[in-house]
């Protein structure tokens, strides 16, 4: 007699799950940027941005930063691996653009908006404004092999 009732519940659930993940995907402004550009994640060395990644001031108050991540650093940011920390003036407004150069992994500045996979051959674009000045840890979300735990980085607003 519930069964009916327990069924329907089940599949609420289910779209519920569904739906949660929907908008946790679209409502974090994660875009997978598809430019027409190749991205060959095993030749990242002469591409334009990602060759040399980093901070760069696109505006007054605005800048681009390109980060790649490969096992088990993000350049920059991962200073224990010898990189500079990302670094940003205060309240602006930050645009990064992520790429792997092996497996996937993530990228989530704790504390902001940004919270992203790092897929080879593929960049992904997350904005964020940030206020004062602070420090915000970087860390690696998605399994990514035997130094993943260890795979951090850190943002300075400066
Ligand atoms: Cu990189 Cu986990």
């Amino acid at each position: 007699r519930y069964e009916k009732l327990w069924l329907g519940l089940s599949l609420l659930l289910i779209v519920g799950f569904i739906a949660t993940i929907t908008y946790g995907a679209v409502g974090a402004g994660v875009t997978m940027v598809d430019n027409g550009e190749t991205l060959n994640p095993n030749d990242l060395g002469d591409h334009p941005k990602f060759g040399d990644p980093g901070v760069e001031q696109v505006g007054p108050n605005e800048y681009d930063v390109y980060v790649v991540a490969q096992q088990f650093v993000f350049r920059p940011g991962t200073t224990i691996a010898g990189q500079p920390p990302i670094t940003v003036p205060a309240n602006s407004t930050v645009n990064f653009y992520i790429t792997s150069a092996d497996v996937i992994h993530g990228f989530s500045v704790v504390g902001t908006n940004a919270n992203t996979m790092a897929i080879p051959g593929e960049v992904a674009e997350v904005t964020v404004e940030v206020g004062g000045p602070q420090e915000y840890g970087i860390v690696c979300h998605e399994y990514c092999g035997q130094g993943h735990h260890n795979m951090e980085g850190l943002m300075q607003v400066v």
